[in-house]
Formats: structure tokens, C-alpha cells, sequence
């Protein structure tokens, strides 16, 4: 008979393997909308251009499932884990709730953040630039992941650690803050969408096509022009996302901690968390168009 342990370990490792990292970036739900939006802005050239990058193929050629790499790789050993954790982020020094902030050589001043990251690999996939196929593969797998995480509030607030160390209540649970904005809150808003995260990305591009966000979209997207875009689109963006926090982000936290944040507080970020997401996968598809438009 097989001993107790035998039977045992297997599944205590598979449990250990599968507990979710408490350290988080928007959740697999929020990046795979996202890379569903952007893939739906990619022209036919370009979407076939980022199928031919791919050498993983269980991304089936497409932004959606690569776009959860680069979570995937951060906790591991290997040529890109632990290390690329501080690219997820920017921990501003600011103090949100009271005054918002991003300011490069006070909160970054190594490039090592989520703005630096977007402007490294921004130039890593662009051919002109002659990387090889693997690094240009594996920038635009970064890519797909930071363009959505540079839209998360917390993602770009520095107070306590973005929020993981406030532990709140949301829909009787006791969370951390950072979560709920990651992965809770999107899960929720996923429900009026029967929790398909293809009809939630459907919804938030007509929005942007034909709709709500149609004219304020060219606003997302206009750092493009500048010649110095590859530097100065993350940081416009994460200025734009910081001031979230400012003061929608910690008010309520600040003023009644106690609240379950289920109630009002989700209703009012709703249409923050539309928009945010509906931003991340805008900028990423019109940015690749552009990017991966050059014959090299
Ligand atoms: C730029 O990319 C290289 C290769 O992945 C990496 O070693 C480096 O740390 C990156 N720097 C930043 C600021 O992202
Ligand atoms: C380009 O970006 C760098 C780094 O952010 C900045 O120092 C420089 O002033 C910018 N140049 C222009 C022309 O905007």
C-alpha cells in the first residue's frame, strides 16, 4: 500500500503551485480584456505580425493569453523572473489622498519601473532597432502586460505598497485594497457580461468606436505624436492613471475605513475601471499598429 506521503505530496504540491501570488498586477481577467481590445484595433498586416512573434504557441498567435506571461515568469527562476517583479509598477513618493504625483527622478530614478519598462521594450520590438526575433518576442509580451498595468491605480502609488498592506472588507471578505482594485472589482463587473471576458472587451470597444469614450480616445493616444513617444506616452499615461488616487482611490478608505467596499464604493469605480481598461487596450493596439507598421 502506498504510503500516506506518497498520495499526499503530490497534492499539497499542486496546492502550493496553484496558490494565487499575493503580490499582484491587474488580474488575468482586466489583461485579457485588454488584450482582447487591443487585438481588436490591430489592422490585418499587424495582427499577422504579432502571431509570426509569438514562439509560444499556446498564446494562439493572439494578445490576450500573452498578455498574462509576464505575471507568469515574475515569481519564477529564470532568465525573466524575480528581477522583472519592480517592472509591474511605479511607487510614487507622493502622498495620495492629499496630493498625487509622479516624478521620474524622485520615484524612478533607475528606469526600473513601469514607465521605464514600456519605453526599454517599446524600443526593443521596434525592428528599425535590429534586436533578434526572441527579444522582440518577449518585448512585446512585456508589452501587452504593462500596457494594462500602467492604467491600474495602484499600480502607480507608492503608499503602502500600492495599497496591498490596507486590508479592507469587499463583499463581506476581508481583502487588501491592491486586490480588490486588481482582481475583485474586474471580477464583479465581469458578471454583467456573463463573466466572458470577450463581451466585456466587445462592449468597451464600441464604446470607443462608436460611443461614450470616442472623442476623449484620441486624447489617450495623442503623446504618439511626439517624437519622443517611446519615453514620453508611459509617462503621460502614468501621470493620467495616478491621479485616480487622488482623491477617488483612498477617500472612502481614509474616511470610513470600516465600509464594505462591495456597495457604493464599486458602483462609483465602475466606470473607472471601464475606462481604465478600455484606455490600456486602446493605446496597446493603436501603439502596435504603429510600432510593427515598419518594414525592416
Ligand atoms: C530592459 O530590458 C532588458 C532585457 O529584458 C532588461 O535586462 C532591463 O532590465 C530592462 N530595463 C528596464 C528599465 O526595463
Ligand atoms: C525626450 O524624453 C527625455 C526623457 O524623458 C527628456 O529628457 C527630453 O527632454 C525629451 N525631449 C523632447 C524633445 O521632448
Amino acid at each position: 500500500m502506498k504510503s500516506f506521503l506518497t498520495i499526499l505530496l503530490p497534492i499539497l504540491l499542486t496546492s502550493f503551485i496553484t496558490i494565487p501570488s499575493p503580490v499582484n498586477a491587474w488580474g488575468a481577467e482586466a489583461h485579457k480584456t485588454i488584450g482582447q481590445i487591443a487585438q481588436n484595433f490591430l489592422k490585418p498586416d499587424i495582427a499577422r505580425k504579432v502571431a509570426a512573434l509569438f514562439q509560444d504557441k499556446s498564446f494562439g498567435g493572439q494578445l490576450p493569453l500573452a498578455s498574462l506571461w509576464a505575471d507568469e515568469v515574475k515569481h519564477r527562476r529564470g532568465p525573466f523572473g524575480v528581477w522583472s517583479a519592480p517592472l509591474h509598477f511605479l511607487d510614487t513618493l507622493d502622498d495620495p489622498g492629499r496630493s498625487c504625483s509622479v516624478d521620474m527622478e524622485r520615484d524612478c530614478p533607475d528606469a526600473k519601473c513601469v514607465v521605464g519598462a514600456i519605453a526599454n521594450y517599446t524600443t526593443q520590438l521596434d525592428c528599425a532597432n535590429g534586436y533578434d526575433k526572441f527579444t522582440r518576442d518577449i518585448a512585446l509580451r512585456f508589452l501587452a502586460h504593462f500596457f494594462g498595468d500602467i492604467t491600474q491605480p495602484l499600480h502607480v502609488c507608492g503608499r503602502e505598497k500600492g495599497g496591498n498592506e490596507v486590508i479592507i472588507t469587499f463583499d463581506g471578505q476581508r481583502e487588501n485594497l491592491h486586490a480588490i482594485w486588481d482582481t475583485q472589482m474586474v471580477e464583479k463587473r465581469l458578471q454583467d457580461f456573463e463573466s466572458d471576458f470577450v463581451q466585456y472587451s466587445d462592449f468597451l470597444t464600441k464604446n470607443i468606436q462608436n460611443g461614450e469614450y470616442t472623442s476623449e480616445s484620441k486624447d489617450w493616444v495623442s503623446c504618439n505624436n511626439s517624437p519622443n513617444s517611446t519615453t514620453l506616452c508611459p509617462l503621460t499615461w502614468a501621470i493620467d492613471t495616478n491621479a485616480i488616487n487622488c482623491p477617488f482611490v483612498w477617500d472612502t478608505v481614509d474616511k470610513n475605513p470600516n465600509i464594505d467596499l462591495g456597495g457604493g464604493y464599486y458602483s462609483d469605480a465602475v466606470p473607472i475601471i471601464d475606462k481604465q481598461i478600455a484606455k490600456g487596450g486602446y493605446r496597446l493596439g493603436v501603439f502596435l499598429n504603429l510600432i510593427l507598421s515598419k518594414s525592416c
